[in-house]
């Protein structure tokens, strides 16, 4: 095992992985703990810097902000955006949709994040296009032990787990044989079932884990019951993750129709298009959401240290209409 670290492949500032390591990952530990490491030095630094403009203020009891101005800043810094400093965040299905845009999110807010999907060059390619040197790479499929294995044995400590991944089928059921079925409940109820409860091992307690269902729970389309199946599955299985992994958060965020390169597997753009602007129509919001709402919604789900056992609506309120 140890000898697959050599098939470790770098992408310009993308590092990644295709094939397996030990669980221990002896060379691979290295790599990632210095980028953390100073990354967490960083973190620190500035939260010295920050915490001086308080407590000047506190000589008076009032809070000057413009006379620690750089303080103030470096402290906005800190809790504004650069929220998850030294945080490893692994996300499945990042090579597309709402994975990519989530990824986006969480290293613009400072994170490392371990970006896995199965196509290694669609995943490399997203990968660049976010331009950051805190973005791995990782070839697996959620579905299979392999996959799970190789996502567990990347990260030491992860503090927070998200998993956009789904492999659907959209046919009637009569149409459908036991091997469609099992792919989608596999990549999408049983994989990650399975990731979750074994990352949690190597969680700290601030850790979380968000899943990603759907509005098909709730308003199944004809055609889609494999995918309302799923997704019910989903905001299912967080209530009694909840309780088990606790006291990691577990949740699911439920979208409604958001225009990924999902459509592309069913429906032409020109459907795409008709069907998108139809439940524009009918939507409270009077507007498909988008990958960063959704990613917005996500980072609720891992921040947030009261939410845990739910499901997070982000669907403009189409499970109503
Ligand atoms: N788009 C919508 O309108 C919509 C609405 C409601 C809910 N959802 C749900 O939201 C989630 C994200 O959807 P999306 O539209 O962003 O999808 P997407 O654009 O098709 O992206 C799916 C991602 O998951 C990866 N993936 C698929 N199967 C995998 C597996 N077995 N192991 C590892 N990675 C896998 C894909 O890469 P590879 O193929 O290379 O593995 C890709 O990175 C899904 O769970 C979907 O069911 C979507």
């Amino acid at each position: 095992m140890a000898g697959n670290a050599e098939g470790l492949a770098r992408h310009r500032h993308v590092h990644s992985q295709t094939a397996p390591t030990g669980r221990d990952g002896g060379a691979w530990r290295c790599f990632t703990g210095g980028p953390n490491r100073v990354l967490h030095g960083m973190a620190s630094r500035n939260r010295k810097a920050g915490r001086l403009a308080p407590a000047g203020a506190g000589d008076t009891g009032k809070e000057d902000r413009s006379s620690s101005s750089t303080a103030w800043t470096m402290q906005e810094q800190t809790q504004g955006t650069d929220t998850m400093h030294h945080q490893t965040v692994i996300v499945v299905g990042a090579s597309s949709g709402m994975g990519l845009a989530a990824a986006r999110l969480f290293l613009e807010r400072g994170a490392t994040v371990w970006m896995v999907a199965r196509d290694m060059e669609r995943l490399q390619n997203a990968a660049s296009s976010l331009g950051s040197e805190r973005a791995r790479v990782l070839s697996a499929d959620v579905g299979s032990d392999e996959g799970r294995a190789r996502i567990v044995a990347v990260a030491p400590q992860v503090d927070h787990l998200v998993i956009t991944a789904a492999d659907l089928v959209y046919k009637p059921s009569q149409a459908l044989c036991e091997a469609e079925v099992m792919r989608a409940v596999r990549s999408k109820v049983v994989g990650p079932y399975l990731l979750a409860a074994a990352c949690a091992a190597r969680m700290p307690e601030h850790g979380s884990i968000t899943l990603v269902s759907g509005v098909a729970a709730e308003r199944p389309i004809a055609g889609g019951s494999v995918t309302g199946m799923v997704n019910g599955a989903i905001n299912a299985m967080v209530r009694g993750l909840a309780l088990e992994l606790a006291p990691i958060r577990v949740n699911a965020v439920s979208p409604g129709w958001v225009d990924t390169p999902f459509w592309g597997q069913v429906a032409s753009a020109e459907r795409r298009e008709q069907l998108f602007a139809a439940m524009r129509d009918k939507i409270p919001t009077r507007r498909i959401s988008t990958v960063e709402d959704v990613a917005q919604m996500i980072e609720v789900a891992m921040t947030n240290k009261a939410v845990s056992g739910t499901t997070l609506y982000v669907d403009g309120g189409q499970r109503l209409v």
